[in-house]
């Protein structure tokens, strides 16, 4: 079992490698034993990290057991390409992360923001007050969010209308698995059982993850077709506009990708194969990590209300003098005390727990020698909650930490790790820090945010935390009131 059962079983999943991180500050690694006897480095300091994430990054992998345990839902997309693989994958894509585009993504953000705003009113009592549950409402809005922006497709979780596509029931499936069905993942890592057992608790999961897989073809055979006409009719009536056929710059991801794929060279064309997995990439990748962001930016909010008053002034400050009835990304940008706001509920509360990579050849790190094979785990956490980084107060919401000129968080971008760094950093990184900010400026400006009596019994003690998880969330949800503004 090595530390294995212990880690389990430990309140949060950031808990004991936290505490460890604390133990030896100064040490690069902390190696341990987990199940199977297995060997961990858990990178420790904010060098470490570099060193790992950014200067020897092509020199690991992800292990296979990662893709194993959750590549079928994810899809072989960039998170699981290699070496110069990646490279290329990556330089394909990032135009679909770029400064225009996001700016074309966020009127869907504000109007997906509208959407849960108008969800949580039809719940409003006498005194203009509701209660809800935050894990719940945000996954909700922020799959409504991805299904328009990476798809194209309106996936109606905030509305009343018809699902044609239930991705949310898929990922419930998947991801809230019953103690047989989760057994059965576990020991799939090792010896490939899925494909044989045919019972309820396997064949649950492989339809949902079937499901998945077919609705994101569909979108994707749909949209070809839809865009090579477009394409080629315009070509025939001699008004040809590129890869754009819409002249708007492409509306979603899937557009974009299929509109670009014939500019790219023949050997860097994105097969429809290939933008299945990117897009179920996005799409995992994507929902509960800024669910899991607007959540504990919730728990803030309704708990420290001189914050959630300084957020409001500040954006009625720049909207005072702006054309706009929501800051455009420009404003957004001049949001000073938001942005630090977001950036110290991600230091917090990192919505991603942890990530693995193998060595591919023998190393030096830090003086450590890394013989190839060595298995590293990284877990944001152990530097955004490091004392000896952040000081005494480590464990305190401070957004003015940020503004301090001495704050590790300036000096050492390495303090902090989100979205990780270096060639594999999150390539949404600015896409969802503007989403984020977009989703709260709404919620903010509609609703004021009171603890509700979940949080007024816990009594300034954090709510407990899903552990295993694959994104930080409170276990059981998180009920937050709201009065309207
Ligand atoms: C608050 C929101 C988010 C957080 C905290 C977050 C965090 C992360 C982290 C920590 C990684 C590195 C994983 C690793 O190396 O093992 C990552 C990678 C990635 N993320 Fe995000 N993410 C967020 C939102 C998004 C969104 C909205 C999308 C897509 C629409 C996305 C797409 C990806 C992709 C494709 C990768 C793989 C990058 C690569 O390997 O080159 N993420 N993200």
């Amino acid at each position: 079992m090595g530390q294995g059962k212990k880690l389990l079983t430990a309140s949060s999943p950031i808990e004991d490698y936290v505490k460890w991180g604390n133990t030896w500050p100064d040490a690069p690694f902390i190696r341990h034993l987990t199940l199977g006897n297995m060997e961990v480095l858990l990178v420790n300091t904010p060098e470490a990290h570099r060193e790992v994430l950014q200067t020897h990054c092509y020199s690991f992998r992800k292990p296979d057991i990662l893709y194993r345990l959750v590549g079928e839902i994810i899809g072989r997309g960039l998170l699981f390409t290699e070496g110069e693989e990646h490279k290329k994958q990556r330089r394909i894509l990032a135009g679909l992360f770029s400064a225009s585009s996001i700016k074309r993504m966020l009127p869907i953000f504000h109007e997906k923001a509208r959407s849960l705003t108008k969800f949580l009113e039809q719940g409003l009592d006498e005194n203009r007050r509701v209660t809800f549950e935050a894990v719940d409402a945000f996954s909700k809005m922020t799959i409504d969010v991805v299904g328009v922006t990476v798809l194209g497709v309106e996936l109606g979780n905030l509305s009343a209308s018809d699902k044609k596509m239930d991705f949310l029931k898929c990922y419930h499936r998947l991801f809230n698995q019953s103690p047989l069905g989760a057994l059965i993942g576990f020991v799939n890592i090792y010896v490939p059982v899925r494909k044989w057992l045919p019972i309820e608790a396997n064949l649950g999961f492989i339809r949902a993850n079937a499901d998945l897989r077919r609705m994101v073809s569909t979108c994707v055979r749909e949209r070809v077709q839809e865009i090579e006409g477009k394409q080629r009719r315009q070509q025939a009536e001699g008004k040809a506009k590129g890869g754009d056929v819409d002249g708007d710059g492409g509306r979603d991801l899937l557009t974009m990708m299929v509109e670009e794929r014939r500019n790219f060279k023949k050997e860097d064309e994105l097969t429809e194969e290939d933008m299945v997995n990117h897009l179920l990439t996005f799409l995992a990748a994507g929902h509960e990590t800024t669910a899991s962001a607007m959540t504990w930016a919730a728990y803030i909010l309704a708990t420290k209300p001189g914050v959630q008053d300084k957020i409001r002034a500040e954006i009625s400050a720049v909207l005072a003098t702006s054309a706009n009835a929501e800051p455009d990304l420009a404003e957004i940008e001049r949001l000073h005390y938001l942005n630090n706001f977001c950036r110290e509920v991600l230091r917090l509360f990192s919505p991603a727990i942890s990530s693995y990579r193998e060595a591919v050849s023998d190393m030096t790190i830090c003086g450590t020698f890394v013989p190839k094979g060595t298995a590293m785990l990284i877990v944001p956490a152990v530097t955004s909650l490091a004392r000896a980084s952040w000081g005494d107060d480590v464990g305190e919401f401070v957004p003015e930490r940020w503004d301090l000129l001495e704050s590790p968080g300036s000096k050492n971008p390495y303090a902090v790790g989100a979205f990780m760094h270096g060639p594999r950093v999150c390539i949404a990184k600015h896409f969802s820090l503007v989403e984020f900010k977009a989703l709260l400026i709404d919620a903010v400006r509609s609703f004021r945010f009171l603890p509700g009596p979940q949080l007024e019994a816990l009594a300034g003690r954090l709510p407990a935390v899903d552990n295993p998880a694959l994104a930080f969330r409170p276990k059981g949800g998180l009920h937050i009131a709201l009065e309207k503004i």
